[in-house]
């Protein structure tokens, strides 16, 4: 045995955000030992920037929505791409998951009649996001976070992950990290591992994802043996704010649009009616006089455009702005001031009320927001099993924004906070099964272990290199510029020859100072990581030559019938984070009939 603190666990669980805590929660109920691990403190995740709810086809604003409903938009906005028996799981098991937050505390706009209030949102045939103003996935985190203190679980904060290890057979049996205090090396050895890390939007400029947001898991997950699959279906989520520029990025809900707000530009026209896309003219207000009915008298007529889904919102704002329609600092305006009382902004949107005043000076009842897309989600992640959320790596199972395929090429807004619900739920039980069926790994291979530290020590070793801050400033500036909302293969093909060079950049950051609380090598442990992520999102934006939801190609503008049928997966071909990866087709689950006839029953 090694001189590091170490830890052994049933189930080891990486992140703390809804999928981590609620995954903690089943384990836990099944009387297994569990812990949390979180590079951040307990209660702050990216969680908490889904804030305009959780959808659910709960039928309380409208009783003719259903599981079936729901199943179809999400298959439709994610673009066929979606596993469909996720797409399934979530939709038949969300208002159950909402009902025992309820039941755990959490609290939720009412119905005049008392019931949970569902909020419209993008591509959802029905209002169906059950909400907490917009603060919703602070409340999500909130009751969650209760029950698992509540239950004893153990949390391990500011503990920063490096690598997974597995035992000698080759099965994951636990992982090395640090503390960001203290920058004591610690391991954990567990008989199953569940990554609930969330997404990688750090490593674009403009993003609503806190620094947290690395991508670790995704590469952790990649070097351990699972597969990544449609990681260049990247979330560029219509309404970030734009100005001032040190708060470029930060999320406006959806729920600003949902509750009444418009999109203008700078001419003050509603540009969004010169968007809707074909698939959605049937269900589309072509005139403000239909979109404004369907605001006023609320009977799920022909919606407003501002309403399409988020891919095809965040296009039609960057065209706007191209065209030399957009605002002083680069957005579109965003208007709710003009259609909605004061009092009714500030009750059902108090917290974007006060980020305006207090980050942009604007009051937002009485004028326009400039918004602009800011890198919000990434729908590809480690492919699972939907039942179960095990990856190809025995012993690891993934729920979250980290595992890919319930969104497919597009992601709902409001379709995260159930995922994480149902899926951390699945995940729990999934490895709890897999733990209880006694074919688990025991102990940590310590070979990889003193591997993980030494390589992690490097930079210190080092008198003379590159800043770590800088390597993350460039690489954030490269991937906006070429791997952002619109692609072509001249800039992939400059980005994926640019990530090799931010490799060999990397091995050779230096590093000052001592490991206590270390921001410059605590950040020089995340860009391997980083790079990992962002290589298999060029490398799938580059193999993928068509447009499909979060992955738009200037010089492949529509979506092809040839790219319809697989997943484009990812794999490491040796296991460290400088190793190759390989991509390859990963054809989609068959549908079956009866869901099959659901979708076609909607065209
Ligand atoms: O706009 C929002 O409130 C974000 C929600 C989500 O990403 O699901």
């Amino acid at each position: 045995m090694s001189n590091y603190e170490h830890h052994d666990y049933d189930v080891l669980i990486i992140g703390a955000g809804g999928a981590g805590l609620r995954a903690a929660i089943e384990a836990k109920q099944r009387g297994l030992k569990v812990a949390i691990i979180t590079k951040s403190l307990l209660g702050k995740a990216h969680t908490v920037m889904a804030e305009g709810g959780m959808a659910a086809a709960m039928g309380n604003v409208y009783e003719e929505d259903n599981w079936m409903v729901h199943f179809r938009d999400t298959m439709r906005g994610g673009k066929y791409l979606n596993n469909y028996r996720m797409a399934e799981l979530h939709a038949k098991e969300a208002p159950e998951r909402v009902l025992e937050l309820e039941q755990w505390g959490a609290l939720f706009d009412r119905t005049k009649d008392g019931k949970i209030l569902q909020r419209d949102f993008g591509g959802h045939r029905y209002a169906r996001l059950a909400h907490t103003g917009d603060r919703t996935g602070l409340e999500l985190i909130r009751t969650l976070q209760q029950k698992v203190v509540s239950m004893g679980t153990d949390v391990f904060m500011e503990v920063k992950v490096l690598k997974l290890v597995h035992d000698d057979a080759g099965r994951v049996a636990g992982c090395v990290a640090y503390h960001r205090a203290s920058g004591e090396f610690v391991t954990f050895a567990a008989k199953a591992v569940i990554l609930a890390t969330g997404g990688a939007g750090k490593s674009w400029k403009f993003t609503s994802n806190s620094w947290e947001g690395t991508g670790d898991g995704h590469a952790m997950a990649l070097w351990a043996g699972a597969k990544l699959i449609d990681m260049e279906c990247i979330q560029f989520h219509p309404t970030g704010m734009v100005w001032p520029l040190s708060v470029r990025g930060i999320l406006v809900t959806e729920g600003v649009r949902g509750d009444g707000g418009v999109l203008r530009n700078s001419l003050g026209e509603r540009f969004m009616f010169n968007y809707v896309a074909p698939m959605f003219r049937a269900e589309t207000a072509e005139t403000e006089e239909e979109g404004d009915k369907w605001y006023d008298d609320h009977n799920a007529g022909r919606r407003p455009p501002e309403l399409l889904p988020r891919d095809e919102v965040a296009r039609a704002i960057n065209t706007e702005v191209k065209a030399g329609r957009g605002g002083p600092h680069g957005g579109v305006f965003l208007d709710i001031a003009s259609r909605r009382s004061a009092e009714f902004i500030r009750r059902r949107l108090p917290s974007m009320y006060h980020q305006f005043m207090e980050l942009a000076g604007v009051d937002i009842t009485r004028e326009a927001m400039e918004i602009g897309p800011t890198c919000h989600y990434i729908m590809g992640g480690v492919q699972v099993d939907a039942d179960t959320a095990a990856t190809a790596a025995p012993g690891l199972f993934a729920a979250g924004e980290v595992a890919g395929g319930m969104h497919g090429a597009n992601r709902l807004g409001g379709n995260s906070l159930s995922d994480l619900i149902v899926f951390g739920k699945r995940a729990g039980a999934g490895a709890a099964d897999y733990v209880l069926s006694g074919q688990a790994a025991t102990s940590l291979n310590q070979g990889a272990v003193e591997a993980a530290i030494k390589e992690a020590l490097a930079p210190f070793d080092r008198s003379e290199g590159e800043n770590p801050y800088t390597i993350q400033h460039d690489l954030q500036e490269m991937m906006q510029a070429n791997v952002g909302i619109i692609r072509t293969q001249s800039e992939l093909d400059f980005a994926l020859a640019q990530l090799e060079v931010f490799t060999e950049r990397v091995k050779n950051i230096a590093v000052k100072g001592g490991r206590a609380y270390n921001p410059g090598w605590n950040l020089t442990t995340d860009l391997p990581a980083m790079l990992a992520v962002c290589k298999t999102v060029a490398l799938g934006a580059s193999f993928r030559k068509e447009s499909r939801g979060g992955h738009t190609r200037e010089d492949f503008p529509t979506a092809s019938e040839d790219f319809s049928k697989f997943n484009l997966a990812h794999a490491s071909n040796g296991g460290n984070w400088d190793s190759p990866i390989e991509t390859t087709e990963s054809p989609l689950l068959p549908i079956p009939q009866e869901l099959k006839a659901l979708l076609e029953e909607a065209h």
